[in-house]
């Protein structure tokens, strides 16, 4: 989560100065597993947010008035509760996230295919792909395309674009169907995509290039320190106990692929159950392990809005002048 929360920022910056039509390429490919451990911290809460009710969603409850997003809140739980009993449970509230996360995936295909594809034709060849996301790299200066912003440059998303198409792309045509398509924009969803995630992780981690993850590659990424910060926070001591017990699998000091699979890809790991826990947890004041409609709006910060908070803080502020 904090890794993927921070990738997607990186990019973020990084991308405002190109075409929108570019992917990011890191957004949301590592399967977050330990958020119970950043609990409170504002990453975590983005992250709930989004699990809840996708990521278009949760951009648009963003902007909405506290009131508003209560109000819509109190919708979806109606709909959570499936079987009507007053209750959302750990097997409904498991089928939504499941749910929004499908629907997010499939929303986002469906854009992008239609956008690179207006002819709407079975597959997009890796010609018209790259045209359309890459051609502006045609007219720039080589130099300018060498360099690197937060260890990005143009040159080297394209050249990991054409890597992840060409593992997509699975009978060899060089033209991705839908179904190869939605590997290659949402890798993490697809076990044919696995080893790329994870080559993917370890270049984006791996500041030194010796293709492996030291610890302090490991928590950089996850935590910067900063000046006014004695001491390093409490969950960032606990990451690095996590990196020796439990990531660092042969203790030599790093990590390497396999080990790096096991953390960002656990085979017995259940996400949408393990959030869906996590969000009970958060909020069943009464600890039946079910959350009736008036727990889940009494927090409604953990499932939909705290930036809506400062939006409302923002308009209080604005009405003062
Ligand atoms: C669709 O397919 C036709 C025939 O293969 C091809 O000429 C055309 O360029 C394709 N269109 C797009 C947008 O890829």
């Amino acid at each position: 989560m904090t890794l993927s929360f921070q990738l997607t920022l990186l990019c973020v910056s990084f991308l405002t100065i190109v075409a929108s039509a570019v992917p990011k390429p890191d957004e949301k490919r590592v399967l977050d597993h330990d958020f119970t451990q950043h609990m409170g911290d504002e990453h975590n809460k983005q992250y709930d947010h989004e699990q809840f009710l996708g990521e278009d969603q949760a951009k648009t409850f963003d902007q909405l008035a506290p009131e508003e997003s209560r109000r819509r809140l109190g919708v979806i739980v109606d709909k959570i509760d499936t079987n009507k009993d007053g209750f959302v449970d750990l097997s409904e509230l498991k089928a939504w996230i499941q749910f929004t996360q499908r629907r997010y995936i499939e929303d986002d295909v469906q854009r992008q295919w239609k956008s690179h594809n207006s002819e709407n034709n079975d597959t997009i060849h890796w010609d018209v792909y790259r045209t359309a996301v890459y051609g502006f790299m045609d007219e720039m200066d080589p130099l300018d395309l060498e360099k690197e912003d937060n260890g990005f440059s143009y040159k080297a998303m394209l050249t990991r674009d054409r890597r992840r198409w060409s593992v997509s792309d699975r009978d060899g045509d060089d033209a991705l169907t839908k179904a190869e398509f939605t590997d290659f924009l949402h890798p993490e969803e697809s076990p044919y995509m696995r080893d790329v995630v994870v080559t993917e992780t370890v270049e984006d981690i791996d500041k030194d290039n010796d293709g492996k993850i030291s610890v302090e590659e490991y928590i950089g990424d996850m935590y910067r320190a900063t000046d006014d910060e004695a001491d390093e926070p409490d969950w960032v001591k606990h990451e690095r106990e996590t990196f020796a017990t439990f990531r660092d699998k042969d203790g030599d000091g790093s990590l390497n692929n396999d080990e790096v699979k096991d953390w960002i890809i656990p085979q017995d790991f259940d996400h949408a159950e393990a959030e869906a826990k996590h969000l009970i947890y958060e909020a069943d004041s009464d600890s039946d392990e079910k959350l009736t409609k008036e727990e889940i709006l009494s927090k409604y910060d953990v499932f939909v809005g705290s930036q809506a908070t400062d939006f409302g803080e923002a308009l209080v502020r604005h009405d003062e002048f």
